[in-house]
C-alpha cells in the first residue's frame, strides 16, 4: 500500500445514530452541502438533467433529497463551457438538494460497445459525430468540478463480474487504484464537493479485500462497491458486499452502485451498505410496471383494464392518494387504459415508483433505529411470497 497521504479534506459529516443488534444495518445521517441526507437511502437517477417523467418540483415532492447525474451525457450536453458559465448542474437544473455524479467511464463501456481501457483512461468515439474521444481520470474529475456535484466518483476500470478472465479482473482491479490516485491529484475542490472511491475486484474476495484496504488507505470522504450490478449469482452479491463492509471503517457512507431491487436493497442493507441507485425503478415504470410490496404490477396486463384500485392501496405518493386527501386519486385502470397513449401514465407511475423505493427506506431506517430490522425483512419476503401465489 502507498504510504498513508494527508487526510483529505471532507463536504460531509457523517452521524451514526444506531446500529441493528443481529444484523450490520446502520441508520445515520450524511450531511452535505444541499441539505442533510437520512440513511440508508435510494437514490433516483436522472440521466439528462431530468428524471425521466418527473420535473424538479414532483421529485422534491417525494422527499429525494440526493439524486444522481451522470458525468458523461453532462460533458457532451451541456459541456463544460456552458456549464462553468451558468455555475454547476444544480443552477442549470434548478435543483436545490443533492447531486452526485457517476465518473463516466461505467456509462461508456456499458453503452458503447467500441469503447476500449487502457492505461490512460477509457477511449470511444463521440456518438454525436464519431470522432475518437477520450476520457482520463483528470478529466473525469474537471468535468465533475464543473457540474459541482456533491459527491464525485472517481473514474474506474470496470468489468463485467461475469467475466472469466482473472487476470483481466485484477488488472481493472490495480489500475482501479492507480486511477483514485490521479482523480485525488487532480481534484480541486474537496472542501465542497466528496469524492468517493471505488472498489473492485470482480466476485474475487481476496481481490476485494486488497482492493478495501489500498483504498481505505486514499482516506476518501467516502466509499462505494462497484462492478455489482451485472447478473451475478444473488449469494456471490451477498459475500463480495459483507466482505468488504467488514473491512471499510464504520465512520464512512458506503455506496453500492447500481443496486436498485428491493430485495438486493433489503439484504445489503442488513450487510452493513448505505446508499443505492439504479435506474430500473423509473425504467420500469415507462413500461408500465408499477413496483408494490407484493412484488411487480404490469399494468398493462388486461387483468387491470375494470380494476379501480389505486396503485397500492394505502400508498401515500401524489398518484395514490385521493382526491379528498390532496392527490390525484388515480387507479390501475386509468394506468392501463392510458399508458398505451400517452405519457403521463409514464409520469404517474414514476412519482408512484420513486415514492415506494423513498418509502421502503424510510421504513428501513426507522426499523433499524428501533433495533427491529429482522422483523422487517421477514415481512418484507413474506409479502414478496405471497405476491408470487
Ligand atoms: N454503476 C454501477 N456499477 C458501477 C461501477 O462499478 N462503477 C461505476 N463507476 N458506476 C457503476
Ligand atoms: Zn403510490
Amino acid at each position: 500500500a502507498e504510504p498513508a497521504r494527508k487526510a483529505m479534506p471532507s463536504a460531509l459529516t457523517f452521524d451514526r445514530h444506531a446500529k441493528c443488534s443481529t444484523t450490520k444495518a446502520r441508520a445515520s445521517t450524511l450531511k452535505l452541502p444541499h441539505g442533510d441526507v437520512p440513511l440508508p437511502i435510494f437514490m433516483p437517477v436522472a440521466t439528462q438533467a431530468a428524471l425521466k417523467g418527473l420535473t424538479y418540483d414532483q421529485l422534491r415532492d417525494t422527499g429525494c433529497m440526493l439524486c444522481l447525474n451522470n458525468t458523461y451525457h453532462l460533458g457532451l450536453k451541456p459541456g463544460q463551457e456552458v456549464l462553468d458559465a451558468v455555475g454547476g448542474a444544480h443552477k442549470l437544473q434548478g435543483w436545490d438538494r443533492n447531486l452526485l455524479t457517476d465518473s463516466g467511464g461505467f456509462q461508456m463501456v456499458s453503452l458503447l460497445k467500441l469503447a476500449k481501457v487502457t492505461e490512460e483512461g477509457v477511449r470511444f468515439l463521440s456518438p454525436h459525430d464519431g470522432s475518437p474521444m477520450l476520457l482520463t481520470p483528470e478529466h473525469s474529475i474537471s468535468l465533475q468540478n464543473s457540474i459541482g456535484s456533491d459527491i464525485i466518483m472517481q473514474l474506474d476500470d470496470v468489468i463485467a463480474t461475469t467475466s472469466p478472465d482473472h487476470a483481466r479482473i485484477k488488472e481493472a482491479m490495480e489500475r482501479s487504484v492507480r486511477w483514485l490516485d490521479r482523480c485525488i491529484d487532480e481534484h480541486k475542490y474537496p472542501e465542497r464537493q466528496n469524492l468517493f472511491c471505488i472498489i473492485q475486484g470482480g466476485l474475487d474476495l481476496e481481490l476485494r479485500k486488497q482492493c478495501c484496504e489500498e483504498m481505505v488507505a486514499r482516506d476518501t470522504p467516502g466509499i462505494a462497491i462497484g462492478g455489482l450490478s451485472g447478473g451475478e449469482a444473488k449469494e456471490e452479491f451477498c459475500k463480495v458486499v459483507d466482505t468488504c463492509t467488514d473491512i471499510l471503517p464504520e465512520h464512512k457512507p458506503r455506496y453500492v452502485m447500481g443496486v436498485g431491487y428491493p430485495e438486493d436493497i433489503i439484504v445489503a442493507v442488513a450487510l452493513g451498505a448505505d446508499m443505492f441507485d439504479c435506474v430500473w425503478p423509473t425504467r420500469t415504470a415507462r413500461f408500465g410496471d408499477a413496483i408494490v410490496s407484493s412484488g411487480t404490477l404490469k399494468l398493462r396486463n388486461r387483468q387491470f383494464a375494470d380494476d379501480f384500485s389505486p396503485i397500492e392501496e394505502g400508498c401515500t405518493c401524489t398518484c395514490c392518494r385521493s382526491k379528498e386527501e390532496g392527490g390525484l386519486g388515480v387507479t390501475r385502470a386509468f394506468i392501463y387504459h392510458i399508458t398505451a397513449k400517452e405519457t403521463v401514465g409514464a409520469h404517474l407511475l414514476t412519482i408512484h415508483n420513486v415514492h415506494y423505493l423513498l418509502n421502503l427506506m424510510k421504513n428501513v431506517r426507522q426499523a433499524i433505529m428501533e433495533d427491529r430490522y429482522p422483523a422487517l425483512i421477514r415481512q418484507f419476503f413474506s409479502n414478496i411470497y405471497q405476491g408470487d401465489k
